[in-house]
């Protein structure tokens, strides 16, 4: 593979400049090397939610492309001429057992011949582009092979349906194709996305994305909705705001501020069961408010004072918050690990306090009206889209960071806790001076979410995964495990009943 250095590629593609690779061969070797490098270019323009879709298109036609050029060298070599209708029905009989037999010195005679791959992207406004070609002509039998299989495909609604309606009796099974375009259409690409066409000895697939996969009038309504609901949300808790101001007074004496809270027996328990939670760690047990104040600080009594507001709004007897409260208490606890073992940069109370409210936006998301959700359904309904996780990120999940934001500024939060429920899914774009916590809020939310499903890891930053020394899925996993085995022996029998 020819290739001018990951970065200047990147940098090039990010600033709609077309980047092509070349390659002599494509297999099953090469696909992480794809996947990782569509990773990179999509992550530089923050569609990387589009990983999985692009690279699945992408490794089809390239592994084509690859396929059409040994099927040529296999030509030549039995002295056969592809363009002539009888030989080809004579040689392609016997291709498809050479080509799976590895032995046969085929994939060795493409790499010395003439036939190359080439990969070609764009990264244009509205859209991205993609060519995948090959330096030799289609002929007539395979163009209308694809022709028969893209018409069926326009036909079938799943891959069952492709399956009976398709059997080819040549090459491959045929499914790649109709897979392509099932893809692509049923993550709402409708229109001129797919093409292949022959022309002057070169063969092209081509296939565009559109970046607004959501037509803007619908996304303009979930928006609307959206923003409606988070207006709907009662205000900070007034009690708890004018503690955060008695806290943040510099002239407050600890006894003040404990007196202050002691005076609300609600926030009192949430103050003192905060403090005693897995994730301070202290030793014994914490009875009194002054006395968390000592031991964990008045830094993170004002994290806590946050945390009792956003869980008097939210509380936990909706099972889906509970389900969030769960997972955001895993990766808080987890990003004070984290920040203390392999990001010293990092401020260790923002870590926790961010982690533990980073997905604000959701809470919001799953308390919003089961009639507003019905409606955001509807509008996706409308789209056919079907491609699950592509779908949560463009509708709902895109949004959660959005609307936590939302939130978060409605109720005057701090800056550094702003920054992270904007940017704990794409710490890359979060301000320099907050980057060591949301790259650990990051890192730890991907971890917590790793005990209900499995993550492509390709999809990760390399670069901030480097930073806590995860090199591989394996060690990410097992950095995970450690971390919530000690979690769930840290937890205090409260928080446990009250997150089981
Ligand atoms: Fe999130
Ligand atoms: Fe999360």
């Amino acid at each position: 593979m020819i290739s001018s250095g990951l970065d200047i590629e990147i940098k090039n593609f990010s600033q709609g400049k077309p980047i092509e690779r070349q390659y002599f061969q494509f297999s099953e070797l090469d696909c992480p090397n794809l996947e990782n490098y569509v990773a990179s270019l999509l992550r530089s323009i923050s569609l990387e939610f589009l990983l999985e879709i692009v690279f699945t298109v992408l490794n089809e036609l390239l592994v084509n492309a690859f396929k059409a050029n040994v099927k040529r060298v296999y030509f030549e070599k039995i002295g056969k001429n592809i363009f002539n209708k009888e030989d080809y029905l004579e040689g392609i009989a016997n291709f498809r057992e050479e080509f799976g037999d590895l032995n046969s010195g085929l994939v060795d005679a493409v790499e010395k011949s003439n036939y190359r791959i080439q990969l070609k992207l764009l990264n244009e406004k509205d859209k991205i582009r993609f060519w995948v070609s090959n330096n030799a002509s289609m002929v007539d039998e395979e163009m209308e092979r694809i022709n028969t299989r893209l018409i069926s495909a326009s036909k079938v609604k799943n891959l069952t349906e492709a399956y009976q309606d398709n059997l080819d009796s040549y090459e491959s099974s045929g499914l790649g194709l109709v897979l392509v375009q099932l893809l692509l259409r049923n993550s709402g690409i409708t229109e001129n996305f797919f093409s292949i066409r022959s022309e002057n000895d070169i063969t092209t697939a081509y296939f565009e994305i559109p970046k607004e996969i959501i037509p803007l009038e619908m996304k303009e309504k979930i928006r609307k909705i959206l923003l409606d609901g988070v207006e709907g949300l009662p205000p900070f808790p007034k009690n708890i705001s004018n503690l955060l101001s008695i806290v943040n007074n510099k002239n407050s004496t600890i006894q003040k501020i404990s007196t202050e809270i002691e005076k609300d027996p609600g926030i009192t328990v949430e103050v003192i069961k905060l403090s005693n939670s897995a994730l301070f760690q202290v030793q014994g047990q914490i009875a009194s408010v002054s006395e968390a104040i000592k031991r964990i600080g008045l830094r993170n009594i004002e994290k806590i004072l946050y945390a009792a507001g956003a869980r008097s709004v939210f509380p936990l007897k909706n099972s889906r918050v509970k389900e969030i409260w769960k997972h955001a208490s895993l990766s808080a606890f987890m990003s004070v690990h984290l920040s203390q073992l392999r990001n010293p940069h990092a401020r260790k109370e923002l870590c926790s306090i961010g982690g533990l409210l980073h997905d604000l936006g959701r809470m919001v998301l799953v308390t919003l009206d089961t009639y507003l959700i019905e409606v955001i359904n509807n509008l996706r309904e409308d789209r056919l889209m079907n491609h699950s996780s592509f779908i949560e990120e463009i509708t709902l999940g895109a949004n959660h960071t959005e609307i936590g934001l939302i939130l978060a500024t409605k109720w005057n939060f701090p800056e550094e806790l702003k920054e992270i429920i904007a940017h704990h899914h794409r710490p890359w774009q979060s301000k320099q001076s907050f980057l060591a916590e949301c790259e650990t809020v990051y890192i730890a939310d991907i971890m917590a979410n790793l005990q209900r499903k499995r993550t492509n890891f390709a999809i990760l930053d390399p670069n901030i995964l480097a930073k806590f020394s995860i090199k591989t899925y394996e060690q990410l996993v097992e950095m995970a495990d450690d971390l919530s085995l000690k979690f769930s022996k840290l937890a205090s029998e409260e928080e446990k009943e009250e997150l089981n």
